[in-house]
């Protein structure tokens, strides 16, 4: 399997709970490598503009408003199917239906504080990398 780059960002219910440690424990474990990693606390404007392909959803103003309440961690990871691998490991959106073992079963308080994002296919992770990152500051 190919070697791929994936965004992921450890919400603000998680760095309240000073889990970025743990949960990057369990990408590590997993043979995910941390290539870029920022502490930021986005903007409404940046969460609208991030999430907007979920603008007319139901929970998008309360998603904008959640993610704007504290700092985020975005993230590059690397690895062998690094996409499917981090949705693997970060389990259910709903932490309710999360497997055993996965950050979301293990972290989550509930399917908006689910404490960790992650591109869903190669080509939304290019886009999301590039939303956050400069070239120069992906470190493989
Ligand atoms: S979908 O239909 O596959 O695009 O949806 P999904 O990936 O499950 O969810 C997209 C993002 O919206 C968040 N989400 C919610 N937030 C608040 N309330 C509800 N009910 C809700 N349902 C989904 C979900 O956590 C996803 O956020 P990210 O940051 O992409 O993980």
């Amino acid at each position: 399997m190919a070697i791929e780059h994936t965004l992921s960002i450890i919400k603000p219910d998680a760095t309240r709970r000073n889990l970025t440690g743990a949960i990057n424990a369990k990408f590590e474990a997993a043979g995910l490598r941390i290539v870029a990693q920022k502490r930021i606390h986005l903007t409404k404007a940046q969460a609208e503009t991030f999430y907007g392909v979920h603008k007319e959803r139901p929970f998008f103003g309360g998603l904008v408003t959640f993610m704007t309440s504290g700092p985020v961690v975005a993230q590059v990871l690397e690895g062998e199917g690094a996409v499917a691998k981090n949705r693997e490991i970060m389990g259910a959106t709903d932490p309710k239906k999360a497997a055993a073992g996965t950050i979301r079963a293990e972290f989550a308080e509930d399917i908006e504080a689910n404490s960790v994002h992650g591109s869903d296919a190669a080509d939304t992770a290019a886009h999301e990398i590039a939303f956050f990152f400069a070239g120069i500051e992906i470190v493989g």
